[in-house]
């Protein structure tokens, strides 16, 4: 880089208010092993950055170099250069403290980021872990989530944040201005918790290239490939699996049994380990049921519930203790079910999946208000105060676990319960998916689209026949009813009923 160029920058970047082209939009997420914390960022400029931490703020003596991804030509309104630095070897349970630096050709720093910390996983297994949890969150500061996650995330008491998708509005929005603007509010918090994603309908635009570069998930390469935008981790008793719901809606749709046997596999290996890791908790954007007033992909029973049809047998079978959804903009939880059946109106010892869906953190859209009547498996939903709300996820121990849906607003409380599982495993027991007897959970359902096409042909013949025979019958009738030449209508006078008379000779009418 031009030396004089860098002597401009570094007299500028006397603050970070005053910086022109410092390091933005740092955010963590966790790395592919417990010792290792990912950091993100953005700048404008090509130039080499590293993360410098420590243990205190006042000595970062290490340092891990980042490697670098360019936003394509479409996102020219958005800062180029998104960087990503695995931050390796960290002890569990401490504090670190770190900082992101931009360095010239010589590795001196010539702009520097303010200092932020984090806290790394522990190795007590048993330590009762919190999150916080929403989907469905709009680039817009005056949303009053955003100090609120601010405060929480301050709090220290919180161990990551699960965004289960709809970010922006979207990342790619004024050619990536909206996508950066985002991640600018929630840098924050996101600089200081592991912010973990899940890809949502409002990050299709551009092949999710913007989803897939501006985060990084554990186990992926990054960018995150279309191949595989979906991830699971360990932490403490919690096995999470964070799915794509839009490969069902996508181009994307060649990956749906990629996913599909990809999720087998995982919580077949999770359920080996239930006894130490007892939950299971799963997210994906798109909710498998919803009661809201609206034609969308969960209140449509027979044509579009394809994320339904695509894995709640599998996640049934699996013994999935909870799935966190989002995309409607409202809060909504149901009793535990499987194929519309409530199993239960409590959540002692379920015997199938409960869903939340929490899609109400604040977006462009408003609110997805309520049909009038519940269905049975709704067994509480609020689309009135849920504007702006948010999870709270508690994991007490291996047998409790508690769920809050609290407002940003006026931080009341609009829903909590427990789940209570003294016996983890999966809901079917003793199948199989090895061989020629594997149970039919284990194989991946055909694509929906192609069953309705088939539906829909069928459909189409059959009102094509109908139709010729409604054509026939009414030729029929009409040639039996035909009039004999020489009838006309007349008008008599003073409103009489009309009647027909013959008159000889006359024409047609
Ligand atoms: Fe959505």
């Amino acid at each position: 880089m031009d030396i004089q160029l860098l002597s401009i920058l570094l007299m500028l970047c006397i603050t970070d208010s005053l910086c022109l082209r410092c390091p933005e939009q740092i955010h963590l997420s966790f790395g592919d092993e417990h010792e290792t914390m990912v950091v993100m960022w953005s700048i404008d400029i090509q130039i080499r950055c590293q993360v410098e931490y420590g243990e205190s703020p006042d000595l970062l003596k290490y340092s891990a170099r980042s490697n670098v991804s360019e936003l394509p030509e479409w996102s020219s309104n958005a800062l180029k250069y998104i960087h990503k630095a695995e931050v390796k070897n960290l002890k569990p349970g401490r504090r670190y403290y770190y900082r992101v630096v931009a360095l010239d050709d010589n590795e001196h720093a010539v702009i520097r980021s303010s200092v932020h910390s984090f806290t790394t996983l522990t190795n007590d297994i048993g330590k009762p872990q919190k999150y916080l949890l929403y989907g469905d969150l709009g680039a817009d500061a005056d949303f009053p989530i955003y100090r609120k996650l601010e405060e929480e995330v301050a709090s220290n008491n919180y161990t990551a944040i699960w965004h289960v998708g709809d970010m922006a509005y979207d990342l790619t929005s004024e050619n990536g201005q909206t996508g950066d603007r985002f991640m600018q509010l929630i840098e924050p918090f996101a600089a200081n918790i592991s912010y973990m994603t899940s890809p949502g309908n409002h990050e299709i635009p551009g092949d999710f290239m913007h989803y897939r570069m501006r985060f990084s998930m554990p186990g992926i390469e990054w960018p995150m490939p279309l191949t595989k935008m979906w991830y699971s981790y360990d932490i403490g008793l919690v096995h999470f699996i964070s799915y794509s719901t839009e490969v069902y809606f996508s181009h994307n749709e060649d990956y749906v049994c990629t996913q599909f046997y990809w999720l087998l596999d995982d919580l077949i290996k999770a359920n080996q380990k239930r006894d130490k890791r007892p939950w299971i908790i799963a997210m994906g954007h798109r909710p498998m049921y919803c009661s809201n007033n609206n034609a969308d992909d969960c209140t449509n029973r027979f044509i579009s519930r394809w994320v339904k049809h695509g894995l709640e047998r599998l996640f049934h079978a699996q013994g999935v203790d909870l799935i966190i959804e989002a995309h409607e903009h409202s809060y909504e939880r149901l009793w535990p079910l499987y194929d519309e059946k409530v199993y239960a109106t409590s959540y002692d010892n379920p015997q199938a999946c409960v869903h939340v869906i929490s899609g109400a953190a604040g977006n462009v859209e408003g609110v997805n208000w309520m049909r009038r009547r519940p269905e049975a498996w709704s067994a509480f939903r609020d689309d009135k105060t849920s504007l702006y709300s948010y999870g709270r996820l508690t994991i007490q121990n291996h047998t409790h676990l508690s769920f809050e849906q609290v407002s940003a607003q006026d931080n009341s409380l609009i829903d909590k319960f427990w789940i209570v599982q003294n016996a983890h495993g999966p809901f079917l027991k003793d199948i199989t998916c090895e061989g020629p007897n594997r149970h039919e959970s284990c194989v991946c359902p055909p694509l929906i689209r192609y069953v309705y096409l088939i539906i829909g042909l069928a459909l189409g013949m059959l009102f094509v026949i109908f139709v010729g025979i409604i054509c026939c019958f009414c030729c029929w009738r009409r040639s039996r009813t035909k009039k004999p030449k020489g009838y006309v209508t007349l008008h008599p006078l003073n409103n009489i009923e009309h009647e027909h008379y013959l008159v000889e000779g006359a024409d047609l009418v």
